[in-house]
């Protein structure tokens, strides 16, 4: 059976966006070599502006936010040991069971509130120093909180995670995969929300617009283990800076723009919010989550409507859709929206 192809207006995610003529441009113009042998000149340099970006030490290029990901619960803990994880996190939920398939950890899950650990719920599940207990190896946040709806977890927060991991031996890894978005709607430096983990973890591929790749920075320490991690994962490429070149443009071109997929976000919820039934959370960055409160709807019916109108979201929660927007997505994309809930909602 041949499949129908991705959807005219495809609010799935901001990984569906395809590069643009100036990162075409890049990668074909952009200087290479045996990153493993050699080093890769534009591996390097993406290295080095994204370590610059962050504030930290130093970074590595990875094929995915998943292994960027991994790489850093690879360096922060050893086999029977333990992360503490809000229990919606990418890393927890979406990543096959990597830190207990990978890693051999077990994982200790709570709550968050809009995606914010509560500093003393982390710094009582911190393992006391006793033999019979596995060690608290690190703590992972998200920034962006996805299924939240986007949210930005608050320096503040962070910092008093921070101040209470620190005081533990713990370390605080951050998955960052949308800290772009982060940055655009706090108006906070990268480099200051950066400051506030261990060890961060970045993608090109999301709202920047990069076609691969994700980034995962720490200081020193955290790189001579990461570059051993990484290798054992499988991530250390050639003439990566094929693809790293894209990541450069997305990186320095792309990070601003995603004022304009926030300020889309608001006009969709607009759109959506205004019907029936249909209730968005207020809107912090890039997501619109669709809670359905309809008798005759649920969210993989609304997806399975919007589809036929040509339009994709993801039902990722029984009773809400998500939209996420991106550069691939634009004005006339919502109106496509709008007049395919008139023909949905009135039927
Ligand atoms: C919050 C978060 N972290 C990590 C990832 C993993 O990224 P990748 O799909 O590149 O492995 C994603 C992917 O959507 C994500 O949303």
């Amino acid at each position: 059976m041949s499949s129908p192809g991705p959807p005219k207006s495809d609010f799935r995610s901001d990984t569906v966006t395809k590069p643009t003529a100036a990162m075409l441009d890049a990668m074909v113009a952009a200087e290479v070599g045996d990153d493993v042998l050699d080093g890769d000149p534009t591996v390097r340099r993406l290295e080095e502006r994204a370590a610059e970006w962050l504030g930290k030490d130093g970074a590595f290029f990875v094929p995915s936010g998943t292994m960027a990901n991994q790489v850093a619960a690879g360096v922060w803990a050893r086999r029977g040991e333990e992360a503490i994880v809000e229990r919606s996190a990418h890393v927890l939920v979406y990543e096959a069971g990597a830190l207990g398939a990978l890693h051999g950890l077990q994982t200790v899950t709570l709550a968050g509130e809009r995606g914010a650990l509560d500093p003393e719920e982390v710094r009582a599940s911190i393992r006391p120093d006793y033999e019979h207990c596995p060690r608290t190896a690190f703590v992972a946040v998200e920034q962006t909180h996805m299924s939240s709806g986007g949210r930005v977890v608050p320096l503040e927060n962070l910092r008093a995670l921070r101040a209470v991991t620190a005081e533990r031996g713990v370390a605080l890894h951050m998955d960052g995969a949308r800290l772009p978005h982060a940055v655009v709607a706090s108006g906070i430096s990268a480099a200051e929300w950066a400051a506030s983990a261990d060890s961060v973890s970045v993608c090109l591929s999301k709202g920047l617009g990069a076609p691969v790749g994700s980034i995962v920075a720490g200081d020193s320490d955290f790189l001579v283990e990461a570059l051993l991690v990484r290798k054992r994962l499988g991530g250390w490429m050639r003439q990566a800076g094929v693809i790293a070149a894209a990541g450069l443009v997305a990186l320095e071109s792309g990070v601003e723009r995603l004022a304009e997929d926030h300020a889309l976000a608001r006009a969709l919820a607009e759109v959506v919010g205004g019907r029936a039934g249909l209730r968005c959370a207020e809107i912090e960055t890039n997501l619109v989550e669709v809670a359905i409160e309809r008798p005759d709807l649920d969210g993989p019916g609304l997806a399975a409507a919007l589809a036929e109108h040509g339009i994709g979201v993801l039902a990722l929660k029984p009773g809400a859709v998500r939209f996420i927007t991106h550069r691939d997505v634009g004005p006339t994309d919502v109106e496509r929206v709008s007049r395919a809930l008139d023909a949905i909602l009135g039927r």
